[in-house]
Parts: structure tokens; C-alpha cells; sequence
């Protein structure tokens, strides 16, 4: 039992409202100055710091306060008092005022801390990761743990005025198609037999609404065992929502309300009423990104009606090659008069980066002062073709052409990514500004050449486009899906779509996919048999939380918004997990552990 009584006040809920109150605080010990007979402390809670002044003769046991030190908890009884004027701190928010003690409790010790929590930022993140308590007592990672919190209140409460019910849904369950390799748990029971963590709750929310639910929604932790970048990690959060009787719209609608108000409330940040949708088409061809970053232009430009008999091998090969093309970005500017800003090495570099996507080359034009070129490929041009092109990018001396030829899987992909690198170099996206679009008419299918058949782009419970019911079996690749992604700065924030509800479409849907009747009935048997016993017409969406976290919280690095979060291999530096267990437990579970690689 603390001999102090209960906190009267958080650090920084204290103004000069409340000077002369006595108070009681308690917090850890962020910084201590020892003058001799006065002691200062500056005391840390989670909403900052309360400065604290131990007088010789004013606190109880002044020789306890002597041995204060960084990070120790304190409780502290005093009264709250102006601070000299000279003594004022206008970067605080009690910078005004400290408390005089009266009363001091030591109530933990602490050790050195491997970093002062006031320099974390410089600290390497995985001493940050490896001692994360510490880091989380930063202001940084406290003020996004609480927005982080706010988020999913506000979350909840428009859902929950808006008719939704909060269902949970099974951890223990069966794999999901969500396309990404599962996290399997061991049965004890039933040695030999796995429980697959949920990838996504899909399967799950869509037999709710086949059991009644109307409008569910979840807190749900995914699992995917994937490849993990700056923003994927291996377990993550949705805000995981599904409806029944309801339009793409009224899915769309409900979904990007609740982003306008997660912004407004919770950022101040007031986003457009009305957002535009754009085909994955147009996305594609202008963008080369399903997720386009709309903030900056260097749009991609066509020319493979041009290099068809351009002279250039390079570029006649990919543009006679079925589903090939060539492309282009005219990254304005980037050439100024003689003074270049981008090097001959500079573009040699973006040859190098290209590769990465598995780009053959990066071609280039430059165009200088007085529209004097320099290239790597208008050797092996007509003066005509040359012309031609830099008509098509409406070139201006200062320019910088960049072509890409290849299949358009490709090109996209390769050009999508130097645009944005391009727009990074040359820092052409404000950061303050958030661009938030629909991309809309996804393909309903993609060809896998791995497994030689077609492979849902979303997922197999995706509808198909009304419209495109016709050319189901005959011409796949053109189906488009009733499926949708919110795009906030070039990033997916949240995905999803109409389902199908219809027993024979979905029959057709399998058949397409390859399954056979035995494949479909052993992977989801039990989905398929709930749709004999009436389906209502259903659809939903999931926004991946952490994302819009990040966005709120301006970072890039979504371990910064996961209070433990895993590195990139999938393990805890904190905890060390994954570790071996008991050779017991894997006897218990039925497995045996042959080789560690
Ligand atoms: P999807 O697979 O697109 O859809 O996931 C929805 C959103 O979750 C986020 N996300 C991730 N975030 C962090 N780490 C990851 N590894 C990760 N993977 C995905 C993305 C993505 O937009 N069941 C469907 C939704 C539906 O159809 O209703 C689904 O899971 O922001
Ligand atoms: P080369 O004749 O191989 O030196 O190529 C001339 C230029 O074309 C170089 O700048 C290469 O990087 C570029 N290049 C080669 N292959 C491609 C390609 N598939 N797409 C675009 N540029 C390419």
C-alpha cells in the first residue's frame, strides 16, 4: 500500500487554473537536476512532464529525494505553485507551474536505462524494439498508442451508430483464401490435424450474414505468413465490416464515412465529402499502380504505336510481343539547361533500380537547352520517330524521357515504382496533403503462369460484374469484379466487395478457377452447403487499421504504430519468439522436430 494516497491529477492536466491546490502525481523520473538543498524533478506520466522542486525545507525526507535517479517511480504529494519568471518553460505545457513536495514516496528503483528515453529517436530501433517498454514511454510512441486508441473508439462508435454489431470470430479455425501462406497450430487432440490462424475473417462474417447478422463488424487480428515490408507485418488489424441487402454504394459510402470521421475526429483532418473512383484500368495505364499516388503528375505515356517500327530492336520486340508495350514517363524538369540535376550517373542508378522489377533496361532521352538531345536509344531512331516521341511527351528543354519496354505486367510495375522514386528525388508529394481515392473494376482474374490456370484476384466469393456474366467461361481475363480499394497516398488502405450469393454463379465461378467438384468440397464445404439454406445478397470491406494508423501518425514504418511488433524475419527481438519448446509439448502434439534449418 502506497503511504501516499491516490493521484489526484495526470502531469499535464495541471494549469494555473490549479495553483495553491495541494496535488498528488506519480510518474517516472524523466530528468533530476541536484542544486544542493533544492532538487528538481521532472516528473513523466503519459501525458508528459510535471516539473517537481524538493526543498530542504519543505519535504518530509529530503535525503530520499537525494537519491532520485533517471526512470525511478515517484509518488509525490505537494502543492502547485507559479514558477519563478525566469524559470518559465514556454515549450511545455505546464512550463508555467511546478509542484512544491511535501511528500515524497520512491515507489521502484530503476537501473540505468540502455537509452534516455528523451533520445530514443537516435537509438537504433532494435535496441528500441529489444527494450520496447522504454521506447513506449517515449512522447512519440504515447501520443500514437493513444491516437491509435482514439481510432479504434471512434471506430467503434460510428459502426455501432450506424447498426453494426461487434462479432468475434474463431482464431482456432480452417485455412481462408486470402492467397497468403497460413500460420498453422498443432492439435492436441487430434494429432496430425492443424488449426490455420485467420488470414482474415471472410469466410466468417459472410456466414454471419448468411445467419441472420445483417451488419457485422470486427476488430480483427490478421495472420499472414508472407514476405513483410515497411508496411506488412505478419500479424496486423482490420477493421473487418460485412453487410447484407446493400449496393457497391451503400458499402462504399458507409466504409469511406467512417474514414472521414476517424480523420476528422481523431486528426482534425477534414476529407472530401465526394471522392473520385478510378477504373483499374485508367489506374494501371496512368499510374502503372492498382494504388496510384495521385498527389504528382509524371503520369505514364503510351507510345507503343510509335516504337513498333521505331528502328529500335528492343522496342519492336516488346510491342510485337502478345499483351507487350512501351512507355514512358517525361520526368519534366529534371534536365535543366546544361546544368543537370539528374547525372549521367544519377541515370545510370535509375538503370539499376528498374532492375529490381525486372525491367530489361531503362532507355532514356534527355532533352537540353534548346532542344539539343542526349540519348541512349535516338541512334537507332529516324529523326521522324525521334520527333514523334517527343511530341507524345510534349517535351520541353529540361526534360527527361524514360521508356520501359517489356510485357505490361511488367512495364506497369516498373514504371509505377520509378515514378514514385522520381517524385521522392525531386520531392514532389506534400506530405500534409492526404489524396484518398476508390479503384474500382478489378479484374475478376488473373492468369498464373506458376499454376497454369486463372486465380481470383480478390477472392473466389468475389461477384462478378453484371454486365460481364456473358463472357464468364469465354473470355475470363476480361471479367471485371464488383470489387473496390480505398487508396490514401498510394497506399491500400482497405479492400473489398460484393459477394456472390448465388449457388450456380459461384459453381461457375470454381470452374473457372480449376476446382473440381471433390477440391471445392474439401476446401469449403462447409461455406458452399450454408448458401443451400438462403444467402442473403451480401458484400463487405476490411481496411488494414494499422495502415490508417501510419497515416495519422505521419510514419512510413508501421512497427512504429504496433506497440510490439515483429521485424522483418517474423520474430520478437523483445520476447525472442519464435523459440524452441519442451521436447514434451511437440511429443503431446504429435510432432517431431527433424531438422532445424
Ligand atoms: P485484403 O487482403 O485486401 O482483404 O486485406 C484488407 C486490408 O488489410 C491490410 N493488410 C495488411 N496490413 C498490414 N500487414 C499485412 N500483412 C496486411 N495485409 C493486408 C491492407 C488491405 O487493404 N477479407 C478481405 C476483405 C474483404 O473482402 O472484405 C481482405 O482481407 O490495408
Ligand atoms: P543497348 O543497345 O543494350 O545498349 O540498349 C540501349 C538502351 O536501351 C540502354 O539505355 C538500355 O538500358 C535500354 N534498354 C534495353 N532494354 C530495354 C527495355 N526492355 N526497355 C527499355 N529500355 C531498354
Amino acid at each position: 500500500m502506497a503511504k501516499i494516497g491516490n493521484r489526484t491529477s495526470y502531469c499535464t492536466d495541471l494549469t494555473e487554473k490549479d495553483i495553491g491546490k495541494e496535488v498528488i502525481v506519480k510518474g517516472w523520473t524523466a530528468k533530476r537536476r541536484d542544486l544542493g538543498g533544492v532538487i528538481f524533478v521532472d516528473l513523466r506520466d503519459r501525458t508528459g512532464i510535471l516539473q517537481v522542486v524538493f526543498e530542504a525545507a519543505e519535504v518530509a525526507n529530503f535525503p530520499l529525494a537525494e537519491k532520485i535517479r533517471s526512470e525511478y517511480v515517484l509518488a509525490v504529494r505537494g502543492k502547485l505553485r507559479a514558477r519563478d519568471e525566469d524559470m518559465i518553460n514556454p515549450k511545455i505545457k505546464t512550463g508555467a507551474i511546478e509542484v512544491l513536495a511535501y511528500e515524497l514516496e520512491i515507489l521502484s528503483d530503476a537501473d540505468t536505462p540502455p537509452f534516455a528515453i528523451e533520445d530514443a529517436e537516435s537509438v537504433n530501433e532494435m535496441t528500441r524494439l529489444k527494450y520496447r517498454y522504454l521506447d513506449l514511454r517515449t512522447d512519440r510512441m504515447t501520443e500514437i498508442m493513444r491516437l491509435r486508441s482514439e481510432m479504434l473508439y471512434v471506430t467503434r462508435d460510428y459502426l455501432h451508430k450506424n447498426g453494426f454489431w461487434e462479432i468475434e470470430t474463431p482464431y482456432l479455425g480452417k485455412s481462408t483464401p486470402e492467397g497468403a501462406r497460413d500460420y498453422l497450430v498443432p492439435s492436441r487432440v487430434h494429432n496430425g490435424s492443424f488449426y490455420a490462424l485467420p488470414q482474415s475473417p471472410q469466410l466468417y462474417k459472410q456466414l454471419l450474414m448468411v445467419g441472420g447478422a445483417d451488419k457485422y463488424y470486427q476488430v480483427a487480428r490478421c495472420f499472414r505468413d508472407e514476405d513483410l515490408r515497411a508496411n506488412r507485418q505478419p500479424e496486423f488489424t482490420q477493421i473487418d465490416l460485412e453487410m447484407s441487402f446493400v449496393t457497391q454504394k451503400q458499402v462504399m459510402d458507409l466504409s469511406y464515412g467512417l474514414v472521414r470521421e476517424i480523420f476528422k475526429k481523431c486528426a482534425g483532418v477534414k476529407l472530401p465529402k465526394k471522392i473520385r473512383e478510378m477504373p483499374y484500368d485508367e489506374a494501371m495505364s496512368r499510374f502503372g499502380s492498382d494504388k496510384p499516388d495521385t498527389r504528382f503528375g509524371l503520369e505514364l505515356i503510351d507510345v507503343s504505336d510509335i516504337a513498333a517500327h521505331c528502328g529500335f530492336q528492343v522496342f519492336e520486340r516488346a510491342v510485337a510481343t502478345k499483351g507487350g508495350s512501351v512507355r514512358m514517363i517525361n520526368a519534366k524538369g529534371f534536365v535543366i539547361e546544361n546544368n543537370l540535376i539528374l547525372s549521367r550517373r544519377d541515370i545510370d542508378a535509375l538503370g539499376e533500380f528498374v532492375k529490381t522489377y525486372k525491367a530489361k533496361g531503362l532507355a532514356w532521352i534527355q532533352v537540353r537547352h534548346g532542344m539539343e538531345l542526349n540519348s541512349s536509344i535516338t541512334k537507332f531512331m529516324s529523326k521522324e520517330t525521334v520527333d514523334a516521341l517527343l511530341k507524345r511527351a510534349n517535351a520541353e528543354p529540361g526534360d527527361l524521357l524514360l521508356f520501359v519496354a517489356d510485357k505490361d505486367e511488367v512495364v506497369f510495375k516498373t514504371l509505377g515504382a520509378l515514378r514514385l522514386h522520381l517524385a521522392e528525388i525531386a520531392g514532389l508529394i506534400d506530405k500534409s496533403k492526404f489524396d484518398v481515392l476508390w479503384v474500382v473494376d478489378f479484374p475478376m482474374f488473373e492468369w498464373s503462369e506458376e499454376e497454369k490456370r486463372h486465380v481470383a484476384v480478390h477472392h473466389p466469393f468475389t461477384m462478378p460484374h453484371e454486365k460481364d456474366l456473358d463472357i464468364l467461361e469465354s473470355d475470363p481475363g476480361a471479367v471485371r469484379a464488383a470489387a473496390y480499394d480505398l487508396v490514401i497516398n498510394g497506399e491500400e488502405s482497405g479492400g473489398g466487395s460484393l459477394r456472390i450469393h448465388d449457388r450456380a454463379l459461384q459453381k461457375r465461378i470454381f470452374n473457372i478457377l480449376g476446382f473440381t467438384d471433390e477440391q471445392i468440397e474439401e476446401r469449403f464445404g462447409f461455406f458452399v452447403n450454408a448458401f443451400k439454406y438462403g444467402a442473403p445478397p451480401h458484400g463487405g470491406l476490411a481496411f488494414g487499421f494499422d495502415r490508417l494508423v501510419m497515416m495519422l501518425a505521419h510514419t512510413e514504418n508501421i512497427k512504429d504504430v504496433i506497440a510490439f511488433p515483429k521485424i522483418q524475419n517474423a520474430s520478437d527481438v523483445m520476447t525472442q519468439a519464435p523459440t524452441p519448446v519442451d521436447k514434451k509439448q511437440t511429443e503431446e502434439l504429435g510432432l517431431k522436430v527433424v531438422e532445424k534449418i
